[in-house]
């Protein structure tokens, strides 16, 4: 006879805890839930129920990759942000919660756009997997986007996963290192930029430095070389009254201010994550 769902949660869990994985509960939960096919609830409720035999293949196989130090997500190919389901490739970076804030703080901007102009127009900047553009799209109906992205692969993640949230008439693509191909003006610019500095990067977690690439990690010796560049362009496509709104690294608040003041913007807002730690500017241009 064959496992039930409580012994192969248990199961997992016991792998999970002998590789020194992060969240072995929650991870065990989200393989066993999505690989059969079941709720949460269901997998509560139904402990007793007996797995298939190839149900529970499936499961061992991911679990191994898991403890190989793959990210759940990664290994079930997709990931919910701000309520999109998107699309995982090698290409992007997995988008994090903590990026959600920066979402938080764009949609109460680009609501005002709209009151006052019929389409309120977005560029994301290092799009990656479409994830920030995405989701305002998904809660803003007049509003459209351009998704850009020096990677062309991102860029197929980025289109496919407005195809899968049925978005694609409202953003173009445009391959571009930072704005060197942009053109128009822009109500919001949204980027969350590689900002890791470049000597910290071989101490990421496995997860991170062997399944993000490095090209939405690697800022540069001080991590800010993409501020300085979004800095440097920004002023030429922003609309009047337009803001531009940015993810940092925790530490990193001060410098980036540092760095759009001296290109002449002011710094409107700043918000922490939900793990408290400083995350996102908003800056408009100086008076
Ligand atoms: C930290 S990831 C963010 C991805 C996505 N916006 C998100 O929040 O999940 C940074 C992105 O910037 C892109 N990128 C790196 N260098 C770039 C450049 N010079 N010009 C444009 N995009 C770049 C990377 O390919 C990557 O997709």
């Amino acid at each position: 006879m064959g496992q039930t769902i409580a012994s192969l949660l248990a199961d997992l869990r016991s792998r999970f805890d002998a590789s020194q994985v992060a969240q072995p509960e929650t991870d065990a939960r989200l393989l066993v839930c999505e690989l059969m096919g079941i709720s949460l609830t269901d997998l509560i409720l139904g402990g007793e129920r007996i797995v298939d035999d190839g149900d529970a293949k499936r499961i061992l196989a991911a679990a191994h990759r898991r403890c190989l130090g793959e990210p759940v997500h990664r290994i079930l190919g997709h990931r919910w942000f701000y309520g999109i389901d998107l699309h995982l490739s090698p290409a992007t970076l997995e988008p994090r919660p903590d990026t959600e804030t920066l979402v938080e703080a764009a949609l109460p901007l680009a609501k005002k756009v709209v009151g006052k102009k019929p389409i309120c127009n977005i560029l994301d900047l290092g799009t990656g997997s479409g994830a920030i553009a995405l989701a305002i799209l998904a809660e803003i109906q007049d509003a459209v986007a351009i998704v850009s992205d020096i990677s062309g692969d991102a860029l197929d993640a980025a289109q496919q996963n407005a195809q899968m949230n049925g978005l694609q008439d409202r953003i173009s693509i445009c391959r571009s290192n930072w704005f060197e191909a942009i053109d128009g003006s822009f109500d919001l610019i949204v980027s969350n930029p590689p900002y890791i500095r470049s000597a910290d990067i071989a101490a990421l977690s496995r997860e991170v430095k062997e399944h993000d690439p490095l090209l939405a990690l690697d800022g540069g010796a001080d991590g800010l070389d993409a501020y300085r560049a979004i800095a440097e362009g920004a002023g030429r496509h922003l609309a009047d009254g337009g803001s531009v709104l940015l993810e940092t690294g925790f530490d990193q608040h001060e410098d980036v201010i540092e760095i759009f003041r001296g290109a002449s913007f002011s710094c409107l807002s700043r918000m922490k994550d939900l793990g408290g730690n400083d995350r996102v500017l908003v800056f408009c241009r100086t008076a």
